[in-house]
Formats: C-alpha cells, structure tokens, sequence
C-alpha cells in the first residue's frame, strides 16, 4: 500500500519510523517531511495546507491511507476532503476536530455528559472580561479559546498578568477573532491521556506527562512541550479505568448524541488530584513530543494499529507495550517560543545514536548546501529507552552533551516527578 504522512516535527519522525518498521514493503511518502523523516519516506515539497496540491498528489500516486500528523490542517478539514476522494484517513474530521479547535466547545460538551472539567466562562468583550476577572482570586487562568500551538495558556499569579494576557489574545497575538476563556484554576498534577477510536470502539494507549514551561521547575512560558515520558508512575490501572469511563466514553458519546464520530488519536490533557481527575482539554492527535516516548514503547505493529483503526476494527486489536520506561528531551534553540537564530549547523548525532538505546528524531532541522541546520524552535527530540526513568534519564543526557549547535537549549530537570515516585 501507498501511504501518506502529513507533517514535518519530531512527532512525524517518530511516525515514519514505526511505519517503516511496521511495514517495510509498504511505499511511504510524507509531506512536507524532514531530514530525519526522509531516512523512511520520500518527501514531497508540498504546502499540508495546500488542499488542493496535496489531493491532487494523493490521486495521481495512488496513495490509500493518509495519516496527519498537526492538527492545523485537522482543523481546517484536511480530513474531510481526503475522504472525498476515498482515501482512508487516521485523524478526525473537521467537525469531531473542534474538540481541539474550540475550547468551548469541549466545555460544551463537558457540561452535557457530566464530564469532569473546571469551571470555565467564555467572553468575546474585553470589557466583561475584566470585571468578571475582578471577582475572580488568583492563580487566574487565562485561555484563548482557538488553536495557539500550545502557547494559548496563561496561568497568572497577579491580577495585572491576567489582565494583560487577557488584553494580548483580544489584541490578535494567537490570530484574529479569538474569544478568551476565563478557567478555574485546578490544583494537582497533569497527566496526558491517549486513546484510539475508529468511530464505534475506543482503545486507550500508554500515558505520558509532558512539561509545557520553558524552565527547569515547570517555570517560565508555556511551548508546545520541552520533554516528556512515559508511562507516569501516577497513571494506575484504577485512575485509567476512571478516565475512561468518565472522560474519554462520555465524550464520544456526547459527540454522537451531536452526529459526531471520531476517528484517530484523542488526546486528553487532564489533571489528577487525590486520584480523581478531570479535564483541561482536548487534542485530536498525537501530542509532541510525549509520541516520540510512547512509540518507542509500542511493541505490536503501528501500521496494523492505524489499518485497524480507519477499518473500525479495533475491538480486535491486540496492542501489546514494551515493560520499560521511555524518555524524551527537546532541544530547542535558545528564544523559543519567541525569536531564535535558525542558521547554525548541528553535529553529533550518530555519536549520540551509538547507544542502541537512544533515537534522535528531527523537529526544526533542515538540510543547506548538504550540511544539517537548526531551522525550527524546537530542534531535535533526544529519545532514551531504558528499565527505569532515572536510567533512561541519565543516557539521555548523556546523548544530549554529545550534540552540538550554537545556542543549544533544554531544560535539565525531564521526568523530575517520575523519578520521584518511582
Ligand atoms: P493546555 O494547553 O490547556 O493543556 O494547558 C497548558 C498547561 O496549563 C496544562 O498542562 C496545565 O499544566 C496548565 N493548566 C491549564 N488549565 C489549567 C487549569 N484550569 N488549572 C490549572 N492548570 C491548568
Ligand atoms: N505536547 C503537547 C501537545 O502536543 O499539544
């Protein structure tokens, strides 16, 4: 079969190496693609974006399956228009994908299936906003309620923090015409959550935790995610079966009592406190870089996986897991999430891969005059394997002093509350 993968980071990487080993026959094409991901796919230069580019491409290569990777062109409705065509598609359609795209939305459908979620009012008026942040006590949490590639997020100590971010999203820093959502803020620790559905049954995966903050002690602005690892001592059999049966089901079936199916990654992102959870929110793919953790746990076939989901055949799936500990640190170039330097070359890759233990995976990387260069925010995504998390976590450091850029970056303290508990 010919398959298509959409997407260029770190997450896709991971992807296009668990197809590759998944099904080695298979022809594998990814759009745009990177320099990691052209080791197991043909890289098309094509704009995801560009509908009608990429239809066109998928039509005249016979491509059967395509899985998206970001949920930018997921929520424009990539998914919608693949199907058209008759193409299978692992990721939602653009009405299920509001789950991501509308923080609203998701609150919506909290509220009728008594999902546990925080307390949340939406405000399109600075104005309203203001006055109802004034009855409001501190930590504020403050949200835009659209995509924001995970920078959307504020959680504010000082009244005049709140105010400020509320101001900087009505103002058009995460697009025009955003509404901001005002959050009770819920104490506790986080957790991200992943299943599968193919539309009629639900198939949950291994857990992650991920750090958002940019600085060592979860410190810092919110980014699209500096490291994380997997599966989190916190994460019980008992506190999974409780989000299950509380978030994830009554969420599909709250989107079928709307017409709604689901097909793909739905990713949770939840709060846990004395082992009951509830929900922050919702992402309709796969999170990055807590996937380039979980894939490398995942010992049953990734392709069958995702052919057994766009089939609805996943009450059949066996998944099976590797007993280990999966660990992975983003290097990222120094001023991310703002302004970085996107020009200086990177070396030391294979040393660091010398440990069979250890995956480099590309995010920001890009090849110049044939030499490789730093071009993204987030750089490379140094993945260890190991039996515990304190191991995996100390050969992955040890890989990351062997790579070398100018204004390398990484926080130091990856997987602290893992370790503490194991
Ligand atoms: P999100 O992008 O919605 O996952 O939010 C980013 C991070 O902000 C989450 O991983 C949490 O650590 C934190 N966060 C979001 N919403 C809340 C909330 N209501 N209470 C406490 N922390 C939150
Ligand atoms: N790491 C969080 C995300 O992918 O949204």
């Amino acid at each position: 079969m010919r398959i298509l993968l959409i997407g260029n980071g770190g997450r896709e990487h991971a992807i296009a190496r668990s197809l590759y080993n998944g099904s080695p026959s298979d022809m594998l094409y990814a759009i745009p693609g990177n320099p990691g991901i052209s080791q197991y796919c043909e890289c098309i230069k094509i704009n995801p974006l560009d509908f009608k580019a990429l239809c066109n491409f998928v039509s005249m290569n016979k491509v059967g399956l395509v899985i998206i990777g970001p949920e930018v062109p997921i929520c424009n409705g990539l998914t919608d228009y693949l199907l058209e065509l008759g193409v299978k598609v692992f990721a939602p359609r653009e009405k299920a994908s509001l789950l991501e795209s509308s923080k609203k939305f998701t609150k919506e459908i909290a509220l009728e299936n008594n999902i546990p979620t925080a307390a949340a009012k939406s405000f399109n008026v600075y104005a309203e906003s203001i006055e109802y942040l004034k009855k409001m006590q501190p930590p504020y949490v403050i949200k835009a309620d659209g995509l924001a590639a995970g920078k959307g997020v504020f959680i504010c100590d000082s009244f005049l923090e709140a105010q400020t971010a509320v101001h900087d999203i009505f103002d058009g820093r995460f697009g025009l015409n955003q509404s901001v959502l005002i959050e009770e803020f819920l104490d506790g620790e986080g957790i991200s959550c992943f299943a599968i559905s193919d539309g009629e049954n639900i198939l949950p995966l291994m857990g992650a935790q991920d750090h958002k903050r940019l600085l060592d002690g979860d410190k810092g602005p919110n980014t699209g995610g500096m490291g994380a690892y997997c599966p989190p001592p916190i994460l019980t059999k008992k506190l999974e079966n409780k989000i299950i049966n509380l978030i994830l089901e009554p969420t599909l079936s709250g989107l079928k009592k709307r017409d709604i199916s689901y097909t793909g990654v739905l990713f949770a992102g939840l709060m846990s406190r004395d082992g009951e959870p509830s929900l922050i929110e919702y992402n309709i793919r796969f999170g990055d870089p807590e996937t380039q953790a979980l894939l490398m746990l995942l010992k049953s076939n990734f392709t069958e996986l995702v052919l057994d989901t766009v089939n609805v055949n996943l009450k059949n799936h066996k998944i099976q897991w590797h007993d280990k500990k999966s660990l992975t640190i983003v290097l990222a170039n120094k001023g991310y999430p703002l302004e970085y330097n996107i020009d200086s070359s990177i070396t030391g890759i294979e040393d660091a891969e010398a440990n069979k233990n250890i995956k480099v995976f590309h995010a920001g990387t890009s090849i110049v005059n044939g030499e490789l260069i730093a071009t993204g925010g987030r750089v490379l995504n140094v993945t260890s394997t190991a039996n515990t998390i304190q191991e995996a976590r100390d050969q992955a450091y040890e890989a990351v002093d062997k790579i070398t850029y100018k204004d390398k970056f990484y926080r130091k303290d990856i997987a602290w509350r893992g370790i503490q508990s194991e």
